[in-house]
């Protein structure tokens, strides 16, 4: 037979077609049901889930752990990836993870589920039930009780992918990204009644290039809180509330502290939360640093303080003798924000005196509060306004 042009491009379209399948259509897949996971929301689970992530982590290709339908009980695990041996594992979940509803079983951990040293890793789907309701009211009632524990935790990990996940109820913080670099959380959902204690929804820290879009947040604590050391992190298109809202701090506790920089804010509503956009620093000594920061397309609803900077947090006095804060605040903008305040103050810029905060530039602010005009609030606050102007700046 003749071998013409047509007969190699049909091959090489063959051959192609059978590599594209080859790294697409068949990951490897490990359902937990498969190492002894059981869907009824009441046997421990934990031990099967460790297996089929060491049973995935050996595998050289492309993996998948896959994880039913059903509710599947989880005592404190941490999956660890610095012995993996590819850097493509998916979990895609469509059942729920709960947490032992008795919180003394996780309260002391500190941490939920954990994936520590992991590289290349997708969750998709799933909700995650921290089932904290007993440790907040044990919390608010003044007895001793644990911490609590983190939800879900991602710490000294890179490229990580999590998209559609659901994380509710959790004792601590919903989500932490702790010492990471590459994050994307996508389509994440966080809820927890508004008086839930330190239940922030998502906390980052140490961290460079995480990305936050397209999420619900409502909690009883931070929406989004950003710990020192954090850059490039992008948050765009969020919803949040009731919860404290977006905030930057605290920082400053420590003397040698690495800053925060270059945080874009954009497209996000506020509803009925204490705070809008926060920086917030210790009124201690502290070589840290804020900069490069961007609030923009932002809308609140009845926010107690939708624009802040408080430079002089040191709750009940102590902790702090007698200090300015040392962190350095400076080129922050806030454009084109809009929405009611649920105080007269809409905008305060509490500035510590010994580093006064440099750079700050407001476009287009329009806060009223009970259909009049806002007020605004300077203290060692230096930089500009511009465009629309209410309240009128004291810049
Ligand atoms: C994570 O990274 C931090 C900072 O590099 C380090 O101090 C810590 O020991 C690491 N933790 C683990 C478990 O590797
Ligand atoms: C700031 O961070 C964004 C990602 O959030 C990144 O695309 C951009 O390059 C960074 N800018 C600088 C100057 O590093
Ligand atoms: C400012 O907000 C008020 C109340 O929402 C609205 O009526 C007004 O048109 C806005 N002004 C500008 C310039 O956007």
């Amino acid at each position: 037979m003749l071998i013409t042009k047509k007969h190699v491009s049909l091959l090489l379209l063959l051959l192609v077609m059978f590599f594209f399948h080859l790294s697409s259509g068949t990951k490897i897949t490990y359902n937990v049901q498969s190492y002894g996971a059981k869907p009824d929301g009441k046997t421990d689970s934990t031990k099967a889930f460790l297996n089929a992530w060491a049973a995935a982590c050996a595998s050289t290709k492309s993996v998948m752990i896959y994880v039913p339908q059903g509710r599947y009980l989880l005592a404190s695990a941490a999956f660890w990836g610095q012995n993996c041996k590819n850097k493509d594992t998916t979990i895609k979940i469509d059942g729920t993870l709960v947490a032992p509803s008795d919180y003394k079983v996780i309260g002391n951990t500190g941490n939920w589920l954990k994936f520590e040293r992991v590289n290349g890793l997708t969750i998709s789907g799933g909700t995650f039930d921290g089932q904290g309701a007993a440790l907040w009211t044990c919390k608010t009632s003044g007895k001793s009780c644990p911490n609590g524990a983190t939800g879900l935790t991602f710490s000294n990990s890179s490229n990580i992918n999590i998209i559609g996940l659901t994380s509710e109820n959790s004792q601590m913080f919903h989500i932490l990204v702790d010492n990471c670099d590459n994050v994307k959380l996508q389509g994440v959902k966080v809820s927890a009644p508004g008086n839930s204690p330190n239940t922030d929804g998502i906390h980052v820290q140490y961290s460079s290039r995480v990305t936050i879009m397209n999420s619900r947040i409502g909690t009883g604590d931070d929406c989004i809180s950003i710990g020192p050391g954090t850059s490039n992190l992008w948050i765009e298109n969020i919803a949040c509330g009731p919860g404290h809202g977006i905030s930057i701090g605290s920082l400053g506790w420590e003397v040698q502290e690495p800053g925060v920089q270059n945080v874009t804010v954009k497209t996000v509503t506020f509803k009925g939360t204490q705070n809008g956009l926060r920086v917030k620093t210790w009124a201690r000594t502290s070589n840290g640093f804020v900069k490069d920061i961007l609030f923009q397309h932002i809308v609140m609803t009845n926010v107690q303080n939708p624009i802040i900077i408080d430079q002089n947090y040191c709750p009940n006095n102590e902790n702090c003798p007698h200090q300015g804060s040392g962190v350095k605040i400076s080129d922050i903008k806030y454009r084109d924000i809009r929405g009611t305040s649920a105080t007269e103050v809409a905008v305060k810029f509490d500035c510590s005196k010994k580093y006064p905060c440099s750079g700050i530039s407001l476009e287009d602010v329009n806060l009223s509060y009970k259909n009049q005009p806002a007020e605004a609030s300077c203290a060692n606050a230096g930089g500009r306004a511009s465009g629309f102007e209410k309240p009128n700046s004291c810049l």
